[in-house]
């Protein structure tokens, strides 16, 4: 049987936590909880996504040394004694880093087709992407549409002929930095034989253009 001191025993109340805040990967960060409560309130700290770390120990001061992307997310302040239920708060701690291309991919085609190559990058804040053709910036004409949402980005030839084949750059771009990738449109070519196999299947040739 618990016997508590009625007027000595305090429920654990978090006073002070750090607001929500951006860094930059690499960065030095101090997260900071600081709670009333008698006894004394014990707190911890959890990363709650995307690790679901626990930190150990009692720390009103949660020092994160150069700070990793994996790093960024939701992290939860708790504040405990046996006086009553934990208070609990979250800070949301926001890492930015330079774009990395994740995905490029190349693409073939035959003339009169549609055609679409795609771009793909990881980056904090979301990326811009632009498009060159060697060294011309692509825009939204010609028959030339680029479509990006987010981390992805689209070239879409509508109606592809002899000049669209070749080598194409895709460019991320955020406040923190810049990145290329080159893509290729090859041609595809379909054989004119006639098909033994009563149109049931296609034999597509692929050459590097
Ligand atoms: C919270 O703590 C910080 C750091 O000690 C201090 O600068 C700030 O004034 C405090 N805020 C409140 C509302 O007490
Ligand atoms: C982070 O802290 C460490 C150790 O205190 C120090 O050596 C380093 O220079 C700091 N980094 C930044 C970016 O402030
Ligand atoms: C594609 O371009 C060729 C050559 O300019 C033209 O003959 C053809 O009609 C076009 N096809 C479509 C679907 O627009
Ligand atoms: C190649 O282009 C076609 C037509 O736009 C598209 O459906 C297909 O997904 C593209 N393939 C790749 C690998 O991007
Ligand atoms: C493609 O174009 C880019 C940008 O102009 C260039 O850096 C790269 O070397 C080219 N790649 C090939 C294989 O021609
Ligand atoms: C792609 O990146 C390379 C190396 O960083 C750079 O030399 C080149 O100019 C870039 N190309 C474009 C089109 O931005």
């Amino acid at each position: 049987m618990v016997v508590l001191l009625l007027g000595a025993a305090v429920p654990p109340k978090i006073s002070n936590i750090s607001s929500d805040i951006t860094v930059n990967e690499g960065s030095n960060v101090t997260l900071i909880c600081m709670a009333n409560g008698r006894p004394e309130p014990v707190i911890t700290w959890r990363h709650l996504t995307p690790t679901a770390r626990e930190f150990e120990g009692d720390e009103e001061f949660l020092e994160i040394l150069g700070i990793t992307r994996e790093q960024s997310g939701k992290y939860e302040c708790k504040a405990a004694n046996e006086v009553s239920t934990a208070d609990v708060k979250q800070v949301r701690v926001t890492v930015n880093y330079p774009p990395t291309i994740t995905e490029s991919k190349s693409n073939e085609s035959a003339t009169g087709r549609q055609a679409s190559l795609k771009c793909a990058a990881s980056a904090v804040p979301t990326p811009d992407f632009e498009w060159y053709r060697d060294d011309t910036r692509i825009n939204n004409a010609n028959g030339l549409e680029i479509r990006s949402t987010g981390s992805q980005s689209f070239l879409t030839v509508a109606n592809v002929t002899e000049e669209h084949y070749g080598n194409y750059t895709c460019v991320a771009t955020n406040k923190l930095g810049i990145t290329n990738a080159s893509l290729f449109l090859y041609k595809k070519i379909l054989p004119t034989l006639p098909n033994p196999f009563s149109g049931q299947y296609m034999l597509y040739v692929t050459v590097a253009f």
